[in-house]
């Protein structure tokens, strides 16, 4: 649908524009028909059902959703929204985490004076808070996700490998915010750790005090001892301190986020090939 844009003369050519006493006529083509909004947009205003499915399955962020989606799987009532909220929730923490990078440093001497700081010196200080309190959210709506999954008896095949996907996120969910509890750097957090410390010192086969240690050995040599297992491996050393806190630090704003990522991509591919979102039997 090309435009045609009119002029008329000017006085130097006697008014009438191509000179020759008629009106001259211009193409344009309309900015959401030119070549550059066509290689960004490239179904156009979707008008029709299938312009609209060709719309989603052309856009790499349309993409992600499905193309159709039956009734139950938007109702608040049947999902909860639970999933969803937990992956919004980890979008915010993702973001605020980021900005809080640039203020707090892992260290003994300047963690704790860092984080009293992000309250009262820094602008936007306030993102510490919806750190903190979107963090203690998300534990609560991945629970709540999980109790709704069974619920529905959505775990059922051929969801199963989903469901196990979900285990390892919620595990990965309470490591991320065992890791972060660390980083203020107070009495709270210090003693925290140290209970969570001794408790993997009597994890199965990977403590050293824990059932199966033992048997981690190959003749008189033991692999599991006070000196390499899960408390020293978290620890980085046999007592809590600046090594530990630098390990957390990693940990929480790289290692445990990029493979949360990981199995979150994981999850959602597998509920589009498990035939979308469960429904009422
Ligand atoms: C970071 C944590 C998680 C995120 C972001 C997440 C996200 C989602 C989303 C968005 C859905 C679509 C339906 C809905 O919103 O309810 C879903 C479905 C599902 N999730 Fe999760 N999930 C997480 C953890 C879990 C856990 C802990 C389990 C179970 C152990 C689980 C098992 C499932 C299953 C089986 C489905 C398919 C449910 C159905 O078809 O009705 N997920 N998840």
């Amino acid at each position: 649908m090309a435009d045609t844009e009119t002029t008329t003369g000017t006085p130097a050519d006697g008014g009438n524009g191509a000179g020759n006493g008629k009106k001259a006529t211009r193409e344009r083509t309309p900015f959401a028909e030119s070549a550059f909004w066509r290689s960004i947009f490239r179904s156009g205003v979707p008008r029709t059902r299938a312009a609209r499915m060709m719309g989603v399955l052309n856009s790499v962020f349309l993409h992600l959703h499905p193309v159709r989606l039956p009734k139950h799987a938007v109702k608040v009532k049947y999902t909860w929204c639970m999933g969803g909220l937990s992956f919004f929730l980890f979008l915010v923490l993702t973001i605020t985490g980021i900005l809080l990078m640039f203020y707090y440093r892992p260290t003994v001497e300047a963690a704790y004076g860092d984080i009293i700081d992000l309250g009262s010196q820094v602008p936007l200080g306030i993102m510490r808070e919806i750190h903190r309190w979107g963090a203690h959210l998300m534990v609560i709506t991945v629970w709540l996700h999980m109790f709704r999954v069974f619920m529905t008896g959505s775990y059922k095949p051929p969801r199963e490998f989903n469901w196990m996907i979900g285990v390892i996120l919620l595990v990965l969910t309470m490591f991320l915010s065992f890791s972060g509890y660390l980083l203020p750097w107070d009495q709270l957090a210090i003693w925290a750790v140290t209970v969570g410390a001794n408790m993997a010192r009597a994890a199965p086969l990977l403590g050293h005090e824990g059932p199966g240690a033992a048997l981690l050995s190959i003749g008189d040599v033991n692999f599991i001892h006070a000196g390499a297992d899960a408390k020293f491996a978290l620890l980085g050393g046999r007592f809590l301190g600046g090594a530990t806190l630098l390990r957390f630090y990693v940990l929480h704003c790289i290692g445990v986020p990029f493979i949360v990522m990981i199995f979150m991509i994981v999850h959602f591919w597998r509920i589009r090939k498990d035939g979308g979102i469960s429904g009422p039997t």
